[in-house]
This record gives C-alpha cells, structure tokens and sequence, in this order.
C-alpha cells in the first residue's frame, strides 16, 4: 500500500490531507502555521503527518510521497528563493520530513498552482485541457493549466497574477515589493482595503476587523445592507475583472474557477463578477465562465498530493 500527503502552508493554518493511490481523500487535520525555519515547526508537521496515518492505522513506511504547497514561487529546481508571506527554511523542511518518511519523495509546488492541479484532478475543471485557478486568500494567487499541465515557468513566477500591476501610480508597496499589484486591490486583504479606503473617503466608521484579510466580515456587512461593504466589492471585482481581462489575453482559458478563503462569500460578488469580465474581454472570449472551486479550500491539500503522486509514478 501507498499513501500520499498533500500539505497546504498558509498564512494561519498548514492544512494536511492523507489520500490512498486512487486519490481518494482519507482523511484531514490542520495545525496553526509554524515557523517552518526551525526544528518545533517541522515536528508540528511531521506530527500532522503522524497524526494521519495513525488514524488510518499505518505506518510512516507506507507515505510514498509529500507535496508541500506554499505561498510563494516554486523554481523546477525546488529552491525557494522568495517567500514574501512566510517563513521557511524549504530544505531543512524536506530533510526533517525525509527523514521521517524515508520512502517518500517530498515535492514543493505554488500553493494556486496546486490548487488548479487540484481542481483538474478532482474538481471542478476535470475534462478541461485549459484553465486558470485563482485563488483568493490573504494573497491572490494564480494557477494556469494549458494542456492538462501546470505552467510553473522558467524561475518559478509562471501565474502570479497577484503581481499584475493595475494600479501604476500607487503609492503602497505590495509584500513582494512592487507598487499597484493586484494583490492589493483583489484578494481578501484587497476587500479589506478597498473597504477601508470607501469608509474613509466617505467619512464612515468601518465595522469592526478581526485582521488585515478579514474580508468575511466586509462581505457579512454587505449582505446586511452596508453600502460602504457593497461598494468595495464592486470596486474588488472591478480590479478582479480586469485581472481576468489580461490574463484571458494571454491564456483565453476554457473556465475561470475561483477558490481561496474569499470565494466562500462568492454569492457575494459571482454575477457581478460575470458582468464585468464579459463587459471587458475581448470579444471572442467573453463567454468564459467563472466557475468557484468545487473542491473549496481543500484544492490545494488535493493538489498538492497529485503532484507527489505524478512525481512518484515518474519514478517507477
Ligand atoms: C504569492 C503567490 C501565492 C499567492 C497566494 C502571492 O502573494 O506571490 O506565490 O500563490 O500569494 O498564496
Ligand atoms: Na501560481
Ligand atoms: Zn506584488
């Protein structure tokens, strides 16, 4: 027997799924995120890991493969170089792990790129020779498939649609660095600061925020009537669609599928969302649908794991 592990790092919580050879998910967990540059946040993985297959009643031995999604670009060589939302020490992590799964092969991938292999694997975009995932979390992410493969890119940088510049006079720096990346305007943290930026302009008191990506209770106030919330989200699905404009101009997808933290309030923006990329696209691909991640938040947990399945039958 073989199992596979998909690990999903985000911002908050490292997200574990335990899947057999056919890819059926057996079961989860989650751990609030570590330091993954020091030897307690390794263990919080590896005990996840343990935790798993545990539950299933078999042994380390057994793990054939890990594949660890993370927020930042994943070189072909595996040699993270820029991981702007958190920390890790990538190798040292890979050690830590081989050495407590000594059959498995541990595969690092873009945290939207697993997503999308997610989604082509078991969710919404099966059948579909292309797509593009976006993620919308703490960060916007990007994942484009073009003939069932994910484009990664020479340095890694393949669909990092968060760092399309929209907005060329902005003053704000993005995490990455640059100025007036979609990132900004477009993910949970941009409903958040398109949020703030209504209320004050507006002169309104803002509801109250449990973070800077707390976009749950932006999209709760909208829902409640609040216009300031309203109106921040059409100005997020302005920039959001502009965003599909360009990456449509590029890719022409066959489906748009969004997934991340932000797309369980897509009832929220979805349809306005729809007008306005229809209103934009250039003609031919105006009909692109934009569909929300099947598998939800767990695409990348699904994607991740794919991707150490295809490494370890690549070995074989
Ligand atoms: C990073 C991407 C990542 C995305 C979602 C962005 O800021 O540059 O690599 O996929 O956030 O986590
Ligand atoms: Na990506
Ligand atoms: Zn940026």
């Amino acid at each position: 027997k073989q199992y596979y592990i998909g690990v999903d790092v985000g911002g908050t919580s490292v997200k574990l799924g335990l899947f057999d050879e056919e890819g059926d998910l057996l079961g989860k967990t989650s751990v609030p995120t570590p330091s993954l540059a020091c030897d307690e946040g390794y263990a919080a993985v590896v005990g996840g890991i343990e935790q798993l297959m545990g539950a299933v009643q078999q042994p380390m031995l057994f793990v054939r493969g890990i594949g660890l999604a993370v927020p930042c670009p994943v070189p072909a060589s595996g040699v993270i170089t820029m991981a702007a939302n958190i920390e890790i020490d990538a190798p040292a992590l890979k050690e830590a792990l081989e050495a407590r799964c000594p059959h498995a092969l541990v595969r690092y991938v873009n945290d939207a790129n697993a997503a999308a292999m997610g989604e082509v694997w078991r969710g919404s975009a099966q059948g579909h020779r292309s797509m593009v995932m976006v993620t919308i979390g703490t960060g916007l992410g990007g994942g484009v498939v073009v003939n069932g493969d994910v484009i990664d890119g020479a340095f890694g940088a393949g669909g990092e649609i968060g760092h399309i510049c929209v907005n060329p006079g902005e003053e704000r720096a993005c995490g990455c660095g640059l100025r007036g990346c979609l990132e900004q305007y477009a993910s949970a943290s941009g409903v958040v600061n398109n949020y703030l930026h209504v209320c004050e302009q507006g002169g309104v008191e803002p509801v109250e925020l449990v973070g800077p990506s707390d976009s749950r209770s932006v999209f709760d106030a909208a829902r409640a009537g609040d216009e300031a919330a309203l109106a921040a989200i059409d100005v997020t699905m302005d920039y959001l669609s502009l965003g599909l404009q360009i990456i449509s101009a590029v890719v022409d997808p066959e489906v748009y599928v969004l997934g991340g933290g932000a797309s369980a309030s897509a009832d929220m923006f979805l349809d306005s969302l729809r007008e306005k990329y229809a209103a934009r696209a250039f003609r031919v691909s105006r009909g692109t649908s934009i569909e929300v991640a099947e598998l939800g938040n767990d695409a990348g947990i699904f994607g991740a794991a794919y991707v150490a399945l295809r490494a370890a039958a690549r070995e074989v």
